[in-house]
């Protein structure tokens, strides 16, 4: 099973990105199945129920979130309703969604997980990431999941380093998100799981992480605290192949994927 994960969607202007690239690369790749961080998907940051449908249009099979996951109430109820767009799970507070799901691919089946870090992370009030992660993988188990993926929506690369090497051999496949910046660090690990710290972000290139240059320098130069807006211009989509062999739920290849 070839699995594509797609690092974190800024606005529509990632989100056309993703339309643009993703058919061709799904093809050229051989991609079984897609998972796309969306969780700034929305223009004004978070992201709203158009923002999700574009990605799916555009391939997803599956939407993982992270901290600005809850941040526009119009995606309450569409997190409840729509069993494939996560948040992550372990968002002590969190009214609705959660950070779980099947995906049955016929031949076999894969079970997502969606997790926040805590480090930088408090006032999200998230419950332990570790101990979540045991559970969950608890319940992939129970429900027959051949293939187990994390997405670890974290700010620090320790902690997602410590979280990937706690799960190896546990789950099939690790990957970071949240930062923006894609890491040059993709292995397998020592006991099979395929490894990556950040996939890195899907929008303008010429920007501060997705954002206006001007308005982030003025910010910490001068404190001004004008509106975050997003850059225009040139895009890249970031993120990462797992060759994943079903029967053992291990990965066997990993290729990184910077496209701009
Ligand atoms: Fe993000
Ligand atoms: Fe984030």
């Amino acid at each position: 099973m070839r699995l594509l994960a797609i690092g974190d969607v800024c606005g529509s202007i990632g989100c056309d990105e993703v339309r643009r690239v993703l058919p061709e690369l799904k093809r050229k790749k051989n991609i079984d199945m897609v998972i796309i961080n969306g969780e700034n998907s929305a223009d004004g940051n978070g992201i709203l129920p158009v923002s999700a449908e574009s990605l799916f249009a555009g391939g997803a099979d599956v939407i993982t979130g992270g901290n600005h996951s809850l941040r526009r109430r119009q995606i309450y109820d569409y997190l409840d309703e729509k069993e494939f767009v996560l948040r992550p799970h372990n968002l002590s507070d969190a009214v609705s969604g959660k950070g779980y799901c099947l995906v049955d691919l016929g031949s076999t089946s894969v079970a997502v997980i969606n997790l926040v870090g805590k480090m930088y992370f408090e006032k999200l009030k998230p419950s332990c990431p570790f101990k979540t992660a045991d559970l969950l993988i608890e319940k992939a188990k129970n429900d027959g999941a051949r293939i187990i993926i994390v997405d670890f929506h974290a700010e620090a690369t320790s902690e997602k380093r410590a979280l990937g090497l706690y799960l190896d051999g546990r789950i099939s496949a690790f990957f970071g998100t949240h930062t923006h910046v894609q890491t040059s660090d993709e292995q397998i690990l020592k006991n099979g799981t395929g490894y990556i710290t950040d996939l890195g972000m899907t929008g303008p290139l010429n920007s501060v992480l997705g954002v206006k240059s001007e308005i982030i320098i003025n910010r910490l130069k001068d404190g001004d605290m004008s509106k975050f807006e997003l850059a225009e211009g040139r895009c890249c989509l970031c993120g990462c192949i797992f060759d994943i062999d079903s029967a053992a739920g291990k990965t066997r290849g990993i290729e990184r994927v910077f496209i701009k």
